[in-house]
């Protein structure tokens, strides 16, 4: 019996990967203009991590974890999200150190939740991800924030919709606490389990309940925004304030509420907006956060990020029909007649390879009409013809495949002819 591919992970085959590479490449080079490095760290860290960091009480750790004791008997999980991560990081390596702060770092990488699989909700994606930490300025929410809409733009992304919250700091969310409890509690008993728990333990999360979405009192509920003191106030005015100076545009939804603990004051998230886009409409998520480095054994350091999974963003840009790259073309195809000549082009897709030219040859022992064909398929630019003949001659044949235009070379001079056509000519 063959095995197939676990539920929710997908394999990504050339054809597709080119769209994969020009997304990793566009977003990079957008970290790369607003200052941001790549940091890896690894893809299993011990679960407390994420107990601590992303919060006991949300989903992720409550039941999506893949958690699993190693042979050493330490409890070890596959990373849900990259913040814990590199939070974990900057306090194991002492970035908070450096002399350059706040530290700006890009991540891109597999993450893992047991979620019910549908379109855009994976077991297994990838996240592209930044963080900024070292800094409580609005001005780098505003930067964070405009990092992430750069990317949507450059991609040709037009139709996203940036959703803006603050949650306050520790003051305002607990009176804003008090208030939810005030406000559900008497009906509590209507409520989903789940909401039932988080009523004590975090009742901001209620607000973010699926089942419950339509309950009346789901409307009524108060609003962080009335709730936020002076200092928070002033701080969500200065980050919408840097927002509007540079001209990016959100809207302000005060239920907006994110799904792991971590996050104070600004809170955001990317939605897609118009047809032709499933069930899930988010697209990207973040925040700042405080308090995360200090519970990982840090120095009091507040930090803000975001992180986007590849596979919703190419979702989004499948939705649009947004121009889609297609594999590169091949630059030379050689094809042989004959035994000797067989055995050559071995010595020369190696050379045209050194040159810098992408090269192939046959491998199948084709005939000559099958090897032309093979070259169409890859969409060989140029095709090199070697026959015995010509091979005692010290001659090949190039063809140039967009004008059907053939030339004899010395094939002394073949590699420089084709570098000038194709890499130098470049
Ligand atoms: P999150 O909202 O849990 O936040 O996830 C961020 C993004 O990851 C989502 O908007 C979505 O694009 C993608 N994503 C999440 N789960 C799945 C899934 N099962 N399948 C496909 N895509 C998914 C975080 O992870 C935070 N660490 C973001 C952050 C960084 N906040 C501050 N810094």
């Amino acid at each position: 019996m063959s095995i197939q591919i676990p539920r929710g992970t997908q394999d990504i085959l050339p054809g597709e990967i080119e769209l994969w590479q020009y997304i990793e490449e566009k977003a990079k080079d957008v970290c790369r203009r607003f200052n941001y490095q790549e940091i890896r760290t690894p893809i299993f860290e011990h679960t407390d991590l994420f107990q601590r960091g992303v919060g006991d009480t949300t989903d992720i750790v409550q039941r999506e974890m893949y958690t699993f004791e190693d042979r050493g008997k330490r409890s070890i999980t596959l990373r849900p999200e990259g913040t814990a991560g590199v939070a974990r990081s900057y306090v194991e390596k002492k970035m908070y150190g450096q002399a350059n702060q706040p530290t700006k770092l890009y991540y891109n990488g597999p993450m893992f939740r047991y979620e019910r699989p549908q379109s855009g909700r994976m077991r297994q994606f990838v996240q592209f991800g930044v963080e900024a930490i070292g800094s409580s300025d609005p001005a780098i929410d505003a930067e964070v924030l405009a990092l992430a809409m750069s990317i949507y733009e450059e991609l040709g992304l037009k139709e996203v919709k940036l959703v803006l919250n603050s949650l306050g700091d520790k003051e305002s969310r607990d009176s804003h606490r008090q208030a939810l409890i005030d406000h559900f509690k008497p009906s509590i008993s209507e409520f989903c389990e789940d909401c039932q728990n988080r009523l004590e333990k975090n009742p901001l999360r209620i607000l973010d309940c699926k089942k419950d979405r339509d309950h009346p009192l789901m409307s009524t509920a108060p609003s962080i925004l009335d709730y936020l003191n002076e200092e928070s106030k002033t701080y969500f005015e200065k980050v919408r304030a840097h927002l509007d100076q540079i001209g990016i545009s959100y809207v302000v939804d005060p239920t907006l509420v994110r799904g792991l603990d971590y996050y104070y004051h600004t809170a955001f998230e990317i939605m897609a907006e118009g047809e032709g886009f499933g069930a899930i409409t988010t697209l990207c998520g973040g925040g700042r956060y405080t308090g995360l480095v200090e519970d990982l054994g840090g120095p009091s350091s507040p930090g803000i990020g975001f992180a986007f999974s590849i596979e919703r963003l190419i979702m989004a840009l499948k939705a649009k029909n947004q121009v889609i790259p297609s594999a590169p073309k091949l630059d030379c195809y050689v094809v042989s007649l004959g035994d000797e000549a067989k055995d050559k082009t071995v010595e020369l897709v190696y050379q045209l390879r050194k040159a810098g030219i992408s090269a192939d040859k046959d491998y199948l022992d084709k005939k000559m009409k099958a090897q032309f064909k093979a070259a169409d398929r890859l969409d060989a630019r140029y095709t090199a013809i070697l026959g015995d003949n010509e091979l005692t001659q010290g001659k090949i044949n190039v063809k140039d495949m967009e004008t059907g235009d053939q030339v004899e070379v010395e094939l002394d001079a073949f590699i420089d002819y084709l570098k000038e056509k194709t890499v130098g000519g470049k």
